[in-house]
Formats: structure tokens, C-alpha cells, sequence
């Protein structure tokens, strides 16, 4: 059956144009009624939509059928009479990207995205939340990309004030030296500003692994162009202490301590529970 289309209008652009939005931002600020939902995991948007406009969501006791509407701070609220919470916790999925895949909520000319490979894996209790990919790996890069529901947690990641590293492997079309990977070390200078310098191993002739604490585009190769080593195939293996350990196309869910000790993330300490 065709879906539906979103209401027409809505008040403010989602925070990254590579995601699907992210969590209830706290009592300072209302969010209108089918985002509330969709950002604490309750329905996807779209069903959230369906199920406002059919009646079934009640905010303090009246019912409510414009999903715009705004929810008051405080607000209680029920689907189906039942009581739901919009405190969502943060979750963060480790995706392991495939090649030929786009970073982004449109495919391209028939290439596909990685949220058409990773959303139906998920289980119906992550299934209903909205998903922000933390930061983008180009189309033929593959490797860590991390999903979250939290957009704090996106820009904490992201953000090059934070010095997260992020480890990438290239392999490289030239044979590589420790002189022409030297100036890597040291900050080489790209057409939008200098990189700052990286920590630089060669593991062969032909790869060599390269960690930053920065993330503008394609900046892994173009590094690496900018010392005479082309790029041939790059894949991330690692962000911050979250180390890729699934298979190809899979994910698996971090645990509060990978989020808050991995990914040096404050949680609220109540939350940090697992292990
Ligand atoms: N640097 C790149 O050049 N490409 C990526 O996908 C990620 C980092």
C-alpha cells in the first residue's frame, strides 16, 4: 500500500541533511507531536503521522490529530490509552558499510543507501526510533559507521574540537615510504586549510593505516593525494575506542559503556548501566 506523504510543512529543518532525526531535547524546548514520538522511539515518524490523524494519541487526556502540533513541556501523553514516555535514551549502532553504498536518506541513480541495508535489521525496539548516521564515509568507503538517535551525540562525535580519532586504512595505487608519509605527520596543507597532522603507519608498501581527529570531505584522501599516494580502496576501522568487529552489512548495538568510555559521550550517570 503507497504511503502516505508527510504533512506539507514542518517548523525547522532535521539537524544533519544525512540523517533521520534525533532525540526529545528536554523541557526548555517543545517539539511538535509526530517528531516527539519518532525522536523517543515510539513510532517512525510517518506511522506516528498515521496513528496521530487517526485519533489514537492523547496529550494531557485531549486527543490530538495534527502532527505539528507542539507538546507542551511536561505534557502527558498516551497512545491508545496507554501512557508513553519521550525521554529516549541514547543508542548508538556500530554499521559495518558496505561498498557502493551512499550515506545519505536518497539513493542516487540505482545506488542504494545504507539506511535501505540496515534499517530492516533492525529489531522492533530499535526499529521505532529515528536515525542519525554520525558523521558520512564516502560512497566507496567502507568500514565504522555509527548510527544514533541522539543529534548531541553526532555533533559531539563529529565536532574536530572533540579530537575523537578516527582510523582508516588506505590502499594506495603508488608504493608508499616513510618520507612521503612524513609530511603527513605534520599537518599537509588541503585547498580548505591545513590537516592537522596525523599519526601515520605503513603496514605494507601499498597500505597505509592513517588516524585523524578531524572529519571534512574526503579528507582521508585527500591527504594522501596531496603526498602523491592516490587512494584505491579505504575503509574505517575504528572511531574513537568503538572498533569495527561485525561482519560486512551487519550492526551490532553499543553499550553505555562504549558510548560514554569509547566515545568519551557524557550520558546521564543513571543510564550507564551496561557493560
Ligand atoms: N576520508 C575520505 O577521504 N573518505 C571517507 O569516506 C572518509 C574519510
Amino acid at each position: 500500500m503507497p504511503r502516505k506523504p508527510p504533512p506539507p510543512r514542518r517548523p525547522s529543518p532535521s539537524p544533519s541533511k544525512h540523517a533521520h532525526p534525533g532525540r526529545w531535547e528536554g523541557k526548555a524546548k517543545p517539539d511538535w507531536l509526530s517528531r516527539a514520538l519518532a525522536r523517543a522511539g515510539v513510532l517512525p515518524q510517518d506511522e506516528a503521522e498515521d496513528a496521530i490523524q487517526a485519533g489514537r494519541v492523547t496529550v494531557n487526556g485531549k486527543v490530538v490529530k495534527h502532527p505539528l502540533a507542539p507538546v507542551p513541556p511536561g505534557a502527558s501523553l498516551r497512545l491508545d490509552g496507554v501512557p508513553i514516555s519521550l525521554e529516549a535514551p541514547t543508542r548508538v549502532l556500530a554499521f559495518h558499510k558496505p561498498a557502493e553504498l551512499l550515506t545519505s536518506t536518497v539513493g542516487q541513480h540505482g545506488v542504494g543507501t545504507v539506511y535501505e541495508v540496515l534499517l530492516p535489521q533492525l529489531p522492533p525496539e530499535l526499529a521505532g526510533f529515528t536515525w542519525h548516521a554520525v558523521g558520512r564515509l564516502d560512497r566507496g568507503t567502507t568500514g565504522l559507521l555509527l548510527f544514533t538517535n541522539d543529534d548531541k551525540l553526532v555533533t559531539h562525535v563529529t565536532s574536530p574540537e572533540t579530537h575523537l580519532t578516527k582510523r582508516y586504512v588506505a590502499t594506495v595505487f603508488s608504493e608508499a615510504d616513510e618520507a612521503k608519509v612524513e609530511p603527513l605527520r605534520h599537518g599537509v596543507q588541503l585547498e580548505d586549510g591545513p590537516a592537522r597532522p596525523a599519526k601515520v603507519r605503513l603496514r605494507d608498501s601499498h597500505t597505509v593505516e592513517v588516524t585523524v581527529t578531524e572529519g571534512r570531505n574526503h579528507q582521508v584522501k585527500r591527504m594522501l593525494g596531496a603526498v602523491g599516494l592516490p587512494v584505491r580502496a579505504l575503509h574505517r576501522e575504528a572511531v574513537g575506542g568503538v572498533e569495527l568487529d561485525v561482519p560486512e552489512g551487519t550492526f551490532r548495538l553499543l553499550t553505555d559503556t562504549e558510548i560514554s568510555e569509547g566515545l568519551r559521550f557524557a550520558l546521564p550517570s543513571a543510564r550507564v548501566t551496561t557493560s
